[in-house]
């Protein structure tokens, strides 16, 4: 994956200077200078660059490449899970006006900064130009749609983040019920114990700063319920509540289960901890599957995904979502783009690799694994709520305010402290600011 971008803007917008200075011809030649977009190329950002998520973008390029030959993908990325290193390099290329012609970003809520600051362009005209309307479930509309009814990005995918990645040799062996199930946080915590006192030093698998909010947001959820849980996000729950003290109590018990490297680890490799039985369980959005399938583990033997604690009968929706960027020359490749990402091949052959399950509802569920059957199934039937560390519940800056409080918590109690009440006073002056 490229580092460094090759500017397409900036290479067209040169092309089009010199045909000018030439007064319309070609350099020497006395031909017509070329039209600035006789070469199209399309520049996309992702931070996809590892395992399943840089296998998903090579699919959608070959699917791109197949139904739009004349344009030339340019990976125009950056690498580092969660995204959080791409967006502040996003944000930055952004404000110098230097936009990749599109770029993943999560649908929701991450998308308003770059709507107000006018980023990025209303697509909704694309979904009836291609039908996406009809074919896209209402509820995944009305999570993408804006206030004013605009739609400003084309979903890839849908994912859940309130899934536990089990060990279930590693439970039975401990004689624990190895479904891997927990109705309750408590019921969780007191098998965190039991394998802390068979000798497991780290029952729970954990992650880098990004897989910490992730794990915060689900035990928020299992601890709150899908209802207060969304009124964090909505002004409805009181984030200096005293179930939001219990749900952050909850969080720092689960973190005293977890391995000390953590700040070292992306999720692929908290993953691996299940994988090899150092840990029983890991909580991960369901890109996580590819893990355990790269490593040839089976579904249902080797490892199990279940609710994360507390949260069954709960899908926490997250949609990796592509736009369409203002201030670009060639609009045309960029909805080219996106008309392949709305694309029924597309959707079906990237999902397949990334683990996740496509946004449209018009496709054959046999195409896709047991794990995502199940998934399927819950987001038709389960309450759904929005992914506040994939950027669905909350904006950019929210999260990241979140973020920094989350992380200095995490600290704390891995060396031995761990303040609840300053921790809540910062979340709940995050979502004051
Ligand atoms: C994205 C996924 C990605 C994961 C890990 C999430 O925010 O939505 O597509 O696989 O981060 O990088």
């Amino acid at each position: 994956m490229h580092l460094t971008r090759r500017s397409t803007t900036a290479l067209v917008a040169t092309t089009a200077l010199l045909g000018m200075a030439s007064a319309g011809c070609a350099a020497g030649t006395g031909d017509p200078a070329p039209s600035p977009d006789s070469h199209q190329d399309v520049a996309v950002y992702t931070w996809w660059s590892t395992g399943s998520e840089n296998e998903g973008l090579n699919t959608l390029v070959e699917v791109f490449e197949k139904q739009h030959p004349e344009i030339d993908f340019v990976d125009d990325g950056v690498t580092g899970g969660g995204g959080g290193a791409a967006k502040d390099h996003l944000q930055s290329r952004l404000e110098n006006q230097d936009p990749p012609d599109t770029f993943v970003a999560h649908a929701g809520a991450e998308l308003q900064d770059y709507i107000d600051e006018g980023y990025i362009q209303d697509v909704s005209g694309l979904y009836e130009e291609h039908g996406l309307t009809d074919v896209f479930p209402e509820g995944l509309i009305d999570l993408l749609a804006t206030e004013d009814g605009k739609i400003y990005s084309v979903p890839s995918n849908i994912h859940r983040a309130n899934v536990m990645w089990v060990n279930p040799a590693v439970l039975q062996e401990n004689d624990i019920d190895p479904s891997g199930r927990y109705e309750s946080i408590d019921a969780f915590v007191a098998d965190l114990e039991k394998l802390r006192n068979a000798g497991m030093e780290a029952p729970l698998a954990l992650g880098t700063t990004w897989t910490q909010v992730h794990l915060f947001e689900t035990v928020l959820l299992g601890s709150l319920g899908a209802e207060a849980y969304s009124g964090l996000w909505d002004g409805t729950t009181d984030w200096n509540g005293p179930e939001v003290t219990a749900a952050l109590e909850d969080y720092k018990t689960i973190l005293g289960y977890t391995n000390a490297d953590r700040m070292d680890l992306d999720w692929d490799r908290a993953i691996q901890r299940v994988i090899d039985g150092d840990s029983a369980f890991n909580v991960m959005g369901d890109w996580a599957v590819s893990g355990f399938d790269n490593a040839n583990q089976e579904f249902g033997t080797d490892y199990v995904a279940v609710p994360s604690p507390g949260s069954a009968g709960t899908f926490d929706f997250l949609a990796d979502s592509f736009t369409l960027s203002a201030g670009i020359l060639d609009e045309d490749s960029a909805k080219a783009w996106l008309e392949t990402i709305g694309s029924k091949e597309a959707q079906i052959r990237f999902n397949k690799v990334k683990g996740a399950i496509p946004a449209r509802a018009d496709i054959d569920e046999d195409e896709f694994t047991e794990y995502q059957k199940m998934a399927i199934k819950s987001f038709q039937e389960d309450t759904i709520v929005s992914s506040m560390a994939h950027g669905a519940a909350i904006p950019v800056a929210h999260l990241t305010a979140i973020t920094d409080a989350a992380t200095r918590f995490n600290r704390e109690v891995q060396e031995g402290g761990g303040d609840v009440p300053a921790f809540q006073a910062a979340l709940a002056s995050a979502a004051a600011a």
